[in-house]
């Protein structure tokens, strides 16, 4: 299908689509019921994630009931250390369990990873072909930073205070280990490319957790290093980087990393943004919470956000979905969105 009928390759192009593309960070999950029974016939979130046929459903559960503009690949961030050899579970009601990096820095071989890896990549081809002609699918990973913060151990909640602790006791070893995940990441998304994946997003969800002094050496550059390593594959491939909680160190992070497009949160006024960059392309950002606000609540900030914005945008959330959203205030979203034309 001609890339001309897909609204989020053209903003990534820097044209003027007909309406502004959606899709939602966590559109597949649990606040769907189709995908609470998937789940449940998995047995588990892993059994979902390694099963190629069930993932690529989970993937096309939100398109079939919405629309959006984007399917993003079924899968977690926490593949690449699994990939690398480490161990992970998904502990019911309590999140992912990540086996935690010791002294040794992690080996990567492209072999074993392929290996560990190889339904991600079937789950791609089984759904790229089930795709609508208006649906761009979508790849993914984590940054390393984000990545290294699961490695080391440790979870959002505590703010990865160990992680980020023996990243300050042992810099070498944690540039090295940066070092190794920027090898194996980039890696798993030329191979995602390979499938079938049309744009990539970059996943720094705790790059907010990084002080200003290190912001270079441990968000920057290893994710400079990883689009360069993609790029000087597929140079045509798009990237949005998502540095999340960021603040006013995202023009620095356009600027060194040189992604394609910024997905911002909420935190930061995105028309401000657009003002600020005129030549980037941004993605973002309505707060997630407001999906569980009345319908009207929620599209008059929907409304606001494409009102004060000069040219168009992807249109996202600042954040992931939450179970708790009623899917049918993603229907009036996604409708209100992909109906919205610019004076
Ligand atoms: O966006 C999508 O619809 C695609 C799928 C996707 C998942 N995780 C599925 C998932 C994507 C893109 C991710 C990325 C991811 N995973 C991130 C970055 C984005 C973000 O949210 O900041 C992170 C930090 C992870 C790690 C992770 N995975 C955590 C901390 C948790 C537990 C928290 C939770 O929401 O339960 C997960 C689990 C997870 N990943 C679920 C889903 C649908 C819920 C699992 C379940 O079914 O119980």
């Amino acid at each position: 299908m001609s890339k001309k009928e897909k609204t989020l390759l053209q903003v990534l192009d820097g044209k003027q689509p007909s309406y502004t593309p959606i899709w939602l960070m966590r559109q597949a999950g649990r606040y769907l019921p189709e995908y609470r029974a998937l789940r449940a016939q998995a047995g588990s979130f892993m059994q979902l994630c390694f099963n190629p046929h069930l993932a690529s459903e989970v993937t096309l559960q939100p398109i079939r009931r919405f629309g959006m503009d984007g399917a993003i690949l079924f899968s977690d961030i926490l593949v690449v250390p699994y990939g690398l050899g480490f161990d992970l579970e998904f502990v019911e009601g309590e999140g992912p369990k990540l086996q935690t990096l010791e002294k040794t820095l992690p080996h990567f071989s492209a072999e074993k990873f392929f290996d560990r890896t190889q339904t991600i990549y079937q789950t791609l081809r089984l759904t790229k072909p089930q795709l609508p002609p208006h649906v761009t699918l979508i790849g993914f990973a984590g940054s390393p930073w984000t990545v290294a913060c699961y490695l080391l151990g440790g979870k959002g909640a505590d703010e990865f205070v160990g992680a980020r602790l023996r990243a300050y006791r042992d810099q070498g070893f944690f540039k090295q280990l940066l070092a190794v995940l920027v090898e194996a990441t980039a890696f798993y998304l030329v191979e995602q490319i390979k499938a079938g994946a049309e744009v990539l997003q970059l996943f720094d969800s705790w790059s907010g957790l990084v002080p200003a002094a290190l912001y270079q050496d441990w968000v920057l550059e290893p994710t400079a290093a990883l689009v360069a390593k993609i790029k000087a594959i597929d140079p045509n491939i798009p990237i949005i980087g998502f540095p999340r909680m960021s603040g006013s160190k995202w023009p620095l992070y356009a600027d060194v990393t040189k992604v394609d497009a910024i997905s911002l949160d909420q935190t930061v006024d995105l028309a401000l943004a657009q003002a600020q960059l005129p030549s980037n392309i941004f993605q973002g950002n309505l707060d997630p919470l407001l999906m569980q606000a009345e319908p009207e609540v929620l599209l008059a900030q929907a409304r606001q956000l494409l009102a004060s914005t000069k040219k168009p945008f992807i249109f996202n959330l600042g954040h992931g979905l939450t179970p708790q959203v009623p899917p049918e205030h993603v229907a009036a979203l996604v409708h209100f969105v992909q109906g919205y034309r610019y004076a």
